[in-house]
């Protein structure tokens, strides 16, 4: 296990398992890990902040409010000095304050106030862990990204039996582990378009859509920290380029199949996320045209070239597209899989305002060759970023 350089912050909530947590913060110590530890007033009823703080080298947080701590490293400081943040053991009643987005002590609020990913350990009475509000927090948070971990089956300290135990502090390490280092795509180099075209009709005017990145950009996240090679080529959008990734920005389709022709000379995958603009004006002109009397106006387009079927017709990689419907979405999405001769497609209605365009959510219906026959697998309705991850996943065990 290899944790040299990771910053991890451990929060402990009340529960008889916190003792257990001295243990895992030991290991993660041992393998190189950063660690603070932040604990909630029932965590230090039941193991002493000074334990903790001798263990992992650093002083205990443990107050929303205290001045100090605010001079030093302060909430948001620490909500921003972690890669990864795991609740152990993370009690029925912090999972709720958590799910309802609670800021009422220094743990709760630094879920709050984070980007970074957060890991619940859960550890309760088994009657509290199937209890339906229990269970509707944990898949509300689940939905949201959270990762849980656990819990176990066995005996429990009150004496029942059941589902509640937290897992083990050597299982919650590996499961650290597995997150910063489980690297499936390594070696693999992966090409991914996303955003509109934007095509030039005169200097002040031109033809897009509302496509705003989000789907391909999370795709291009997923496919880096799961190890990939990632050159993103992107349309006009406004994010960020995702960590660990190679973008190119571009305009107009022309410029996007020319920077995807050498771009995709070696890569692995190509995933066509962009919304292509089929169409541009024949001729863009140079001066901004001006209105000609009181008639119409007609505009000539003629075609752009196809990128998604240039790259399955020239290059050998699994080539993945989509299709943006806003009706007959799984039959107009296999026609275009055949017509365009790639391996898989990824149908989503842009009838609905709560997926695809613009929005943070999205819904997928996967086709896929397999062995011959055509298969479907269908994904969400969840968060792009959480959905990039499955379809990721998807495509390198299918590919
Ligand atoms: O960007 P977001 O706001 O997050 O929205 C996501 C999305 C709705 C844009 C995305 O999920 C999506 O559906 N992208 C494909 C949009 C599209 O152009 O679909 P299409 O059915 O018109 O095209 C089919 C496929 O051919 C697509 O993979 C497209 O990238 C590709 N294509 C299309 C035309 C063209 N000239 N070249 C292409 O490569």
């Amino acid at each position: 296990m290899n944790l040299s350089h990771k910053k991890i912050l451990l929060g402990l909530t009340g529960g008889i398992a916190a003792y257990k947590v001295a243990d895992l913060c030991r290991q993660l110590i041992k393998a190189g890990a950063e660690v603070r530890v932040v604990m909630t007033n029932g965590a230090k009823a039941f193991i002493t902040p000074l334990t903790m703080q001798a263990l992992s080298g650093n002083p205990v947080h443990d107050d929303l409010l205290d001045p100090n701590a605010e001079a030093a490293m302060g909430h948001i400081e620490l909500a921003k000095w972690a890669d990864l943040i795991v609740v152990a053991p993370a009690s029925a009643d912090f999972i709720a304050r958590a799910t309802a987005g609670m800021a009422d002590d220094l743990l709760a609020t630094l879920c709050v106030a984070t980007s970074k990913p957060i890991a619940l350990v859960p550890a309760m009475n088994q009657q509290m862990w199937a209890n339906k509000a229990t269970q509707a927090n944990i898949q509300t948070v689940a939905k949201r990204g959270f990762h849980i971990w656990g819990p176990a089956s066995g005996e429990q300290a009150c004496g029942d039996v059941g589902l509640g135990r937290m897992i083990e502090p050597v299982e919650i390490a590996e499961k650290i582990d597995e997150f910063f280092n489980h690297k499936p795509l390594k070696n693999q180099h992966w090409v991914i378009t996303a955003g509109p075209t934007v095509e030039k009709i005169d200097p002040v005017r031109f033809l897009t859509n509302r496509s705003s990145g989000k789907m391909g950009y999370s795709i291009a996240q997923a496919a880096a920290n799961l190890g990939a090679k990632v050159t993103l080529v992107s349309g006009p959008v406004n994010l960020d380029t995702p960590n660990g990734v190679k973008r190119i920005m571009v305009r107009s389709a022309s410029e996007m199949l020319k920077v995807v022709e050498s771009a995709t000379e070696k890569a692995d995958v190509f995933v066509a996320c962009a919304a292509v603009s089929d169409y541009r004006a024949k001729e863009a002109s140079e001066q901004k045209m001006k209105k000609q009397g009181d008639d119409g106006l007609v505009l000539e387009l003629e075609q752009n070239p196809d990128i998604l079927k240039w790259v399955a017709s020239h290059r050998n990689c699994y080539a993945v597209g989509f299709a943006a419907e806003t009706q007959n979405v799984s039959d107009y999405a296999q026609a275009k899989m055949k017509r365009k001769a790639i391996q898989m497609i990824c149908a989503n209605d842009v009838s609905r305002s709560d997926i695809g365009f613009a929005s943070d959510q999205n819904e997928l219906k996967v086709f896929y060759q397999n062995n011959g026959e055509l298969e479907m697998v269908s994904l969400g309705p969840e968060l792009k970023s959480l959905l990039a991850f499955e379809l990721v996943e998807l495509i390198n065990k299918v590919k």
